[in-house]
């Protein structure tokens, strides 16, 4: 099977990408011990500027294109806009490629937070008080604070801040907007923070994985504490049972009321109240050492077997 594996990206979690991408790629072709390659990989990178290039050699957009409709597969390792949010699905999907993980409406209703709280709300799921804003001016006509700011289509925590004074919420909406021309304004919600993954199989059936929960020592978990290595994830999560089986349940409803393919991370917090949920990621992190991988590892699933596994399973 020739796999086309894309990453990087034209957007801030273009490192991040980077990272999941050789780790997906070592995983189908390792070049680091004895393991014999399972899959023919084609390596290809988005640069932040958006141009395509393939073992350091620069590529044109039809040339990329050409070469991702030799493949069988394309394998979009590509957090965040232009790539997550459903734009690569969709040039697998004109190009006749497989594509692994959601499809183009999953992925682009996914990747902004604001819809994905319409839909999670509508089928039974706790999410945050939250609304769009377009400017600071808009966002402090009547601010409730404290609150946390993000860009509506972003990740990784970029543009995500907690904010208390309304001046701190001003120069917050106005660091998003560099990221997004919509900004998320939400209720502060405190919580323990727990992940849980939603693989559909290539048997058709669907597991979610045992919950994980993040340990960090900040106000929000953001970017530098996602990628210094000082958060520590627990897995499986301590919980009472009923709140395993209800984060379970949550993520399962929005997962399902996305559409998502491939493997899935619904974001909750756990507050006094149950469960919240925070976000839904379609690619998510994909290291050997990021969420996903950890959980499925702890059920069982070694990486090797879960990459190989979304790849089997890819749609056309
Ligand atoms: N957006 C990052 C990569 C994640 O969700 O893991
Ligand atoms: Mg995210």
């Amino acid at each position: 099977c020739r796999v086309a594996v894309v990453g990087g990206g034209a957007n801030a979690e273009h490192d991040v990408s980077l990272a999941s991408a050789a780790a997906v790629r070592d995983a189908l072709a390792p070049t680091h011990d004895a393991l014999a390659p399972t899959h023919d990989v084609v390596a290809l990178t988005i640069a932040r500027d958006g141009t395509w290039s393939t073992d350091g050699v620069a590529l044109t957009f039809p040339e990329a294109v050409a070469l991702i409709a030799t493949c069988d597969v394309l394998l979009p390792a590509v957090h965040g806009p232009h790539g997550e949010d459903g734009t690569l699905a969709a040039l697998a999907d004109l190009a006749g490629v497989a594509c692994v993980g959601s499809g183009v409406r999953a992925g682009a209703v996914g990747m902004d937070k604001w819809v994905t709280k319409l839909v999670a709300a509508a089928v039974g799921v706790a999410v945050a008080d939250g609304h769009v804003v377009r400017s600071a001016a808009e966002a402090c006509r009547e601010p409730r604070l404290p609150a946390v700011v993000k860009p509506v289509a972003n990740g990784s925590s970029h543009g995500v801040r907690r904010v208390d004074t309304v001046g701190e919420l001003a120069a917050a909406v106005a660091a998003a907007l560099e990221l997004d021309d919509r900004v998320l304004v939400e209720g502060l919600v405190t919580g323990r923070e727990i992940d849980v993954a939603v693989l559909r199989r290539a048997d058709g059936t669907t597991v979610t994985s045992p919950p994980l929960e993040i340990g960090h020592a900040g106000a929000v978990f953001d970017t530098a504490t996602k990628y210094d290595g000082s958060a520590r994830f627990v897995v499986p999560a301590e919980l009472d049972p009923a709140d395993a089986d209800r984060l379970a349940a949550a993520a399962l409803a929005v997962v399902d009321a996305l559409g998502c393919q491939g493997v899935a991370r619904a974001d909750f917090f756990l507050t006094s109240d149950g469960p919240l949920m925070n976000e839904v990621n379609t690619m998510p992190g994909m290291t050997p050492h990021s969420q996903v991988p950890r959980m499925f590892a702890a059920a069982g699933l070694p990486y090797a077997e879960l990459v190989a596994e979304l790849v089997a399973q890819a749609r056309v």
